[in-house]
């Protein structure tokens, strides 16, 4: 634990300077090459075990959550050991992102292998959620595989980043606006999870860097080129995924995760949120102590930026919170890796400091949920309950003992404070069974919410007749 800190520390300090290099995916080859090679294989083609390549997945899709569990558990009457406790959760965590990056980078020739085995029909599906009285789910687009990010364009077109898939879809609403056709417009991209529109131009956020499609409305349907934005963030693969956001003062706000599950990031471009001018110039801190955000959002009237942050692992099921926060000066620290949601100190890190020190949540929303994109509704069609009020995709717990999350909350507020944070949309997680994950929402014209879910890689609406 204290190695793999110290070690993290190291590779932050070795970031300082946006060096473009990915030590902790090393760490993970390394990892690999010492327990795993000698099985299957040094570049994953197979020995004695199975190649860990594309293939007919024995033990399940090649999710991070089965990886966990095989590699965890082992197979030992078929000779694959079980490496807990040998290796640490985080070590399997690694390993497992190192496998999955790999395994689905061939699965993305052939996404049918990658579909989840037994997916729910469409009247199951839609008839298993549970929604306040009045409102309504259906479908919207399917076959956007990994869908993450969304932003929805003035001619009413959704674009939508992907996490493994590599791809940036358009959702073409169909004639009578009810569903949308998914269109691919880029391919073969690094994790490109971030989207917003600045100018008519799509920007993207990749893991190692942001790329900007021009005027993209009238060319998404020919497969359109692309400029790369000179900026040099670091790219990390540990939550190195970019969420990117255009603010309505027309700077883009974009966040570097921290490169591990707890380490010292305060004197590394780690663990911050900065802004940038549209050309990629002009990069700037504005926020810090933020591990992970995977959403933000301006507020319709005040501008403020809020963001989510995801809470630490390995401090047990219930704790720490996963936060929702509320940036109301440049520069302010949100507490990591000395804090977590807002009242737990670090048991390592947080010696010698306080959590009064940071700034502190306005919502706690609860351990392992995984919050990612969030939203304030400004559309008309919902009752004047929800106007200017959040939505917030959780995406669900992936080591929680019991899985948590999986939900879309609607949370309320007075101000800056929280109100209420009640259930909008419930029923992704079944019993033990997973339909989806939520990942991120937005408001159609119409005043119709989006539900991107990159488990199932559907878009759904939710419309209200009040009935
Ligand atoms: C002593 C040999 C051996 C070692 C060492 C070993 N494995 Fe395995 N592994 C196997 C065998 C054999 C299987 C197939 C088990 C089965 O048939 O169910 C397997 C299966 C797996 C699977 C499931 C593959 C599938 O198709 O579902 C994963 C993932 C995996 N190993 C990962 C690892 C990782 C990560 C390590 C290193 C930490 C490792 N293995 C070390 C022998 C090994």
């Amino acid at each position: 634990m204290h190695k793999i800190a110290l070690q993290a520390a190291a590779i932050g300090i070795a970031f300082a300077s946006f060096a473009a290099q990915a030590a902790p995916a090393q760490t993970a080859e390394q990892l690999y090459q010492a327990n795993c090679a000698a099985c299957h294989g040094a570049k994953l083609e197979g020995a004695v075990g199975p190649t860990l390549g594309q293939h007919a997945w024995i033990h399940g899709a090649p999710t991070k959550a089965n990886l966990i569990k095989v590699i965890s558990k082992g197979v030992p009457e078929k000779n694959m050991p079980a490496w807990s406790p040998a290796l640490s959760a985080q070590q399997i965590a690694l390993l497992a992102d190192y496998i999955a990056a790999n395994a689905d980078k061939k699965l993305a020739a052939a996404p049918a292998a990658a579909a989840p085995a037994a997916k729910p029909v469409a009247s199951d599906l839609l008839s298993g959620f549970k929604l306040p009285k009045g409102f309504r789910i259906s479908v919207y687009a399917e076959g956007a595989e990994t869908a993450r990010s969304m932003v929805v364009s003035d001619s009413g077109i959704v674009y939508v980043g992907s996490r493994k898939a590599g791809k940036v879809y358009a959702l073409v609403p169909r004639a009578n606006k009810q569903s949308a056709e998914v269109v691919t417009i880029a391919e073969g991209l690094e994790n490109p999870i971030g989207v917003t529109l600045l100018n008519g131009a799509l920007y993207v956020g990749e893991i190692g860097r942001v790329i900007r499609f021009d005027n993209i409305d009238k060319r998404y349907a020919q497969k359109p080129s692309y400029e790369v934005v000179k900026v040099s963030l670091p790219n990390d693969k540990w939550h190195g995924e970019k969420v990117i956001k255009a603010s309505p003062d027309g700077k883009l706000y974009i966040p570097v995760g921290a490169p591990c599950n707890i380490c010292d990031t305060d004197d590394t471009k780690s663990a911050k949120i900065y802004r940038m001018n549209a050309d990629g110039s002009q990069l700037e801190e504005v926020a810090r102590g933020v591990r992970n955000t995977v959403g933000f959002a301006f507020h319709p009237t005040t501008r403020q930026l809020w963001f989510t942050d995801n809470g630490r692992d390995e401090l047990g099921d219930n704790t720490p919170s996963c936060e929702l926060n509320v940036l109301t000066k440049f520069g302010q620290h949100f507490g990591f890796p000395y804090c977590h949601g807002g009242v737990v100190p670090d048991p390592e890190f947080g010696k010698g400091r306080t959590c009064e020190e940071f700034v502190e949540p306005v919502a706690k929303l609860g351990p392992h949920v995984a919050p990612l994109g969030l939203s304030f509704y400004t559309g008309k069609q919902f009752p004047e309950a929800y106007r200017n009020n959040i939505f917030v995709a959780e995406h669900g717990s992936w080591n929680r003992s019991t899985k948590i999350g999986y939900t879309v909350r609607l949370i309320t507020l007075y101000g800056n404070k929280m109100v209420s944070d009640t259930s909008f949309i419930d029923g992704f997680l079944r019993g033990d069974e997973v339909v989806g994950r939520p990942v991120d929402v937005v408001t159609l014209a119409d005043g119709s919410l989006l539900v991107s879910d990159d488990y199932a890689g559907r878009i759904f609406r939710v419309t209200y007749d009040g009935k």
